[in-house]
This record gives structure tokens, sequence and C-alpha cells, in this order.
């Protein structure tokens, strides 16, 4: 393997160090306490780990945690009012409703309804509509995260290749806007792109967020890329379960020159990210500076 390794695990726990430190200061200087809201609609396994990931995290970071689990039949109405009492609630600066929703919930409509200043996810039309005109916003976590790990280990990316792999709206349309915002000339292909493999070949930077197993190969890798891996797909290999991503590891880092791995890459930067967007809106509810490195 001739790339460097890009190590998400150490780089959120940073993060979250960074977080934990603003937040005591906080508590001390201005006797704030930064609340995390997440809302759980059903009872889908994996939604669960995530939630509870999140409460203990924030809560080690020294924020509020606020759980709110729902059943799955719970009528839109009903989450539409937890909504309301949850942007009307002072000690509450983010709200994370998690997704995807049960099929008789319109999910537009409950993302659209929390108060764009409290949306950690970064999915509301404003915040959406924000990043897209270069103005301060809340920003998706996986692509902030992303974001910071390229900072951190490219230092300026202005002027740089990027191609995005995956036109998502969680993921893919963010994360270009963010390469954009950054100074790189963007790219955004996905599973339809013709001649993938020479769209890619362009990339300084590559991200791959399409959702596909080991989709990206070595020879579809400028050598020297620095090669993003958003994906976390669960597939079956000599009758064992295996976590990989859309990057085929193996031959991608024997070209790139720096490469993040599944898991252990973006994966950890994710929730990390959201603690930091939850510091960032408290900071902001309250007239107070944001604090640096942890935001766009
Ligand atoms: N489900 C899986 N990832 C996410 C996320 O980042 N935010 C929300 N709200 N739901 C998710």
């Amino acid at each position: 393997m001739a790339a460097t390794l890009i190590d998400g695990k150490a780089f959120a726990a940073w993060v979250r160090a960074d977080v934990a430190a603003h937040v005591a200061r906080l508590r001390e200087v201005h006797g704030l306490v930064p609340g995390l809201a997440v809302v759980l609609v059903g009872q889908d396994p994996a939604s669960q780990v995530y939630v509870r990931n999140k409460g203990v995290q924030t809560t080690e970071a020294g924020m509020a945690s606020f759980e709110h689990k729902l059943p799955v039949d719970t009528p839109e109405a009903d989450l539409l009012a937890l909504v309301a009492r949850l942007n009307a609630d002072p000690a509450v600066h983010g709200i994370l409703v998690q997704l995807p929703l049960p099929k008789h919930i319109d999910t537009d409509l409950v993302i659209n309804a929390i108060d764009p200043a409290k949306d950690v996810d970064g999915f509301h039309i404003s915040n959406v509509g924000l990043l897209g005109t270069g103005q301060k916003a809340m920003v998706p976590c996986t692509p902030l995260g992303c974001l910071m790990m390229l900072r951190d280990h490219l230092g300026s990316l202005s002027g740089l290749n990027a191609v995005v792999v995956g036109r998502s709206n969680i993921v893919g349309k963010p994360m270009a806007q963010l390469l954009l915002g950054d100074s790189c000339t963007v790219t955004i292909a996905h599973s339809r792109t013709r001649d993938l493999a020479e769209v890619c070949a362009r990339a300084d930077i590559l991200v791959a967020a399409v959702g596909r197993p080991e989709m990206i190969t070595g020879d579809m890798v400028k050598p020297g890329a620095t090669v993003i891996d958003v994906g976390i797909n669960r597939i079956e290999r000599d009758g064992r379960a295996r976590l990989v991503g859309d990057v085929d590891f193996a031959s991608a880092a024997a070209v790139a020159g720096a490469i993040t791995p599944v898991p252990g890459g973006v994966g950890p930067m994710t929730i990390a990210c959201l603690l930091a967007n939850t510091l960032t809106a408290c900071c902001r509810a309250n007239g107070l500076p944001e604090p640096d490195g942890l935001t766009a």
C-alpha cells in the first residue's frame, strides 16, 4: 500500500474533544448547555444503534441529550406537533429527526418544519439554499466531516479537481457545494455517468458516495489522489459478514496518495460533526462567536 491512511477515528476523537472543551467553556463563562434532541419513529435496528451512539457521545461532550422514541404508527400530525415543541424549547439547540421515516409520513414536510437554526442535519430547504449560495448555513454532517479531513490532510483545496461520485441530497450534492466553496473544480458523477473511470481518473480529490460496494477500483484513481470513501456497505464474503466502502480499498490504496478506510474513516466523523453543529447552533442562538475549525 502506497497511500497514507486518513484516520477518521482519531480525527473524530480530536473533534469531539475540541467540542467538549468549547462546551465546558460555554457552561463556565455563560452558563449555557447546548442541547440536542433526537427523534426516532419506529424500531429500525440500524437507526436504534445510531440514535444510541448519538446520545452517548452527546452526553460525553457535556451537552444535554433529549431522546424522543415514538411508535412506528405515530400520526404525521403528532410528529409535527413534537417538532413544533422542540422548535419552541430554549434548552434545545439542535433537532435531528432520524431517517428513514415510516412510509405514511411525508419526510420533506417534517424536515422543513424544523426551525432552520436548529436543523443540525442541514437538510432543511433554507439551509440547502444558504449552502448553495455560499451563505452561512447548517451543513450536513457527513460532507462536513469529509471537508474537515480534506482540509486537515491537504491544507488549501483551491484549484484542485474534485470528483464526487453520488448525487444524494445528504452527501453528494452538499459535498460538491462545499468543495466549490473551497475553490475546487467540481464534477458530480453518478451511476449513469458515461466512462466513469475516465472522469474519476482526473480527480485530485475523489469522494465516493454512490452506495455500491467497492465500485471504485484502483484503475479509476489518479496516482497520488486523495480518496474519501463515504460508503458503508454490508456484504457477505467467504461466508462472513463484512463492512466495505464504495472503494475497493486494496487496489485504490496502491495508487492513491491518501485514503480513508472503512470502517474507521468517514463514519466516526458524522456524529462528531453533529456535535460540532449543535455547538455552532447554540453559539449562533446566543449571539456568541462560532468555534474555529468546526464549521464550513
Ligand atoms: N439516517 C442515517 N444517517 C442519517 C443522518 O445523518 N441524519 C438523519 N436525520 N438520519 C439519518
